[in-house]
């Protein structure tokens, strides 16, 4: 054991990395993040995410203040200098593939391992198809200086984003996949702080550790394509899909968790890490993995292409001449995160289609216009309605839901709205006028 406090390297400074290195600093740790883009680093070293998330601004300007926590693209500087060394890569799909790309996470194994001439502990969080510690490993052991003792632990991570200090700092539970005692024993002292606030811990090996993280994502977007596959059974019979989730959700066994119904998951994890899944199945020869998760999936685009369909309808069956409003860009609200969203996906295929699509988000807009350059904005959700021929409702920010339907009525061409996410208050929309759809709802 050391008298100075515990020396925690975190490689990549995206959403993960950024969370892993001011929640390190807050458990009292030195840190040292790195980042190899020199406008990221600049914005981090002043304390500032290089994204949009409530509270980790706070967070790491507290710690880049306090000097516990810092930024640098030097490998050099955390080489022998930290005690565990934490991968926080993005592994997005491959070009062309539903495999991960594993391009990053090989980098760092080439820019770190030559530079490790002590025993170290690395500790990969990125989510990897299982399997791919043991390849890391090899490569540490093939690149490291001859005789350097490299071990490799895998601690998945489970953060949401929006809430990702919290998930960061109070997570569920962790997972420890080891491959000695020592491993354990560093791992219990970096994370003591949770441990100590009573969050259970499983030790397991490292197959193990990689699975859960693709386990439990693909469990997450089982439930949610389960409960939208229950919506059809609503729509067609008169149930409400969010009572029978409130029902369903009440039974401990089954959690109310990722049980609304909606546009279908999006964002950055969900869609890629489901679809790297099957692919890992598919290279094991695990069929029933790919059977399974590939109604998950096709049920997840069918929510999609159903909305374009009901607004459609709505509109009368004609695209041309009409102006289609989209509340919301990000894949869920809280984000700036607009990868794989439900609603731009909507929005755009509704332009394609040859509708005037005006889409709205309080934080997204940015993100949005890169993406999908061709739809139009609008400055505010009220402005982004006028001449509307029918509005979405397609990402569950609360603003949405504070919007008032009977001035909105002046300003619209025809009064409809499609409520996909099930949040806005349909007796009041209709009192004020409007046609209310919402897919799952009578
Ligand atoms: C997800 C997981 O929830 C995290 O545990 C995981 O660590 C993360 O992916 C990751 O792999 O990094 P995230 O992508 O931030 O986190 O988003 P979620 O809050 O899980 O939502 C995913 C999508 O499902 C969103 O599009 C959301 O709108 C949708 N969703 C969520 C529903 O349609 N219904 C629900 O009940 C919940």
């Amino acid at each position: 054991a050391t008298s100075r406090p515990l020396r925690i390297a975190v490689i990549g400074t995206n959403y993960l990395g950024a969370n892993t290195a001011a929640g390190m600093a807050e458990f009292g740790f030195d840190v040292v993040g790195v980042e190899i883009d020199e406008h990221r680093l600049k914005l981090l070293n002043d304390g500032k995410a290089p994204l949009y998330e409530p509270g980790l601004d706070p967070l790491l300007k507290k710690h880049v203040d306090s000097g516990r926590l810092r930024f640098t693209k030097d490998y050099t500087e955390i080489g022998d200098w930290a005690d565990v060394h934490f991968i926080c890569v993005g592994t997005p799909s491959s070009e062309g593939s539903d495999a991960a790309d594993l391009t990053q996470v090989n980098s760092v194994v080439s820019m770190l391992a030559p530079l490790l001439t002590k025993p170290t502990l690395v500790v990969g969080r990125s989510t990897v198809p299982v399997g791919t510690s043991k390849v890391v490993e090899a490569r540490f052991h093939a690149e490291a200086p001859a005789g350097t003792s490299i071990e490799i632990a895998w601690q998945p991570e489970f953060l949401r984003e929006a809430h990702g200090v919290d998930d960061t700092l109070h997570p569920d539970r962790l997972v420890f996949g080891v491959q000695s005692a020592e491993a354990e024993t560093r791992l219990r002292e970096v994370f003591a702080t949770p441990i100590s606030e009573g969050t259970p811990v499983v030790v397991c090996n490292l197959p193990t550790a990689e699975l859960v993280k693709g386990g439990a994502n693909a469990f997450l977007a089982t439930k949610i394509s389960f409960i939208n596959a229950l919506a059809e059974m609503a729509d067609a019979t008169g149930a409400d899909v969010t009572q029978l989730a409130d029902a369903l959700g009440y039974d401990k066994r089954i959690g109310r968790g990722m049980l609304n119904a909606g546009p279908g998951y999006g964002g950055g994890c969900l869609p890629k890490d489901l679809r790297a899944f099957m692919h890992r199945a598919g290279e094991l020869g695990v069929e029933e993995v790919i059977t399974l998760l590939r109604e998950v999936d096709d049920i997840n685009r069918r929510r999609r292409a159903g909305l374009v369909d009901l607004t459609h309808e709505v509109l009368g069956g004609v695209w041309i001449g009409k102006n289609v409003t989209v509340l919301g860009a990000a894949f869920k609200a809280g984000t700036d995160d607009v990868r794989d969203s439900p609603a731009l996906d909507v929005a755009g295929r509704i332009s394609l289609h040859g509708a005037t699509v005006t889409v709205y988000d309080p934080e997204a807009m940015e993100n949005a216009r890169k993406v999908r350059p061709t739809l139009r904005y609008a400055s505010t959700a009220a402005e982004a309605c006028v001449g509307a021929h029918a509005i979405l409702h397609l990402t569950e920010w609360p603003e949405f839901r504070e919007l008032d339907p009977a001035a909105l009525r002046g300003a619209v061409e025809t009064p409809v709205v499609i409520d996909a996410r099930l949040l806005l208050d349909a007796a009041k929309w209709r009192a004020a006028g409007w046609t209310y759809r919402a897919p799952g709802k009578p």
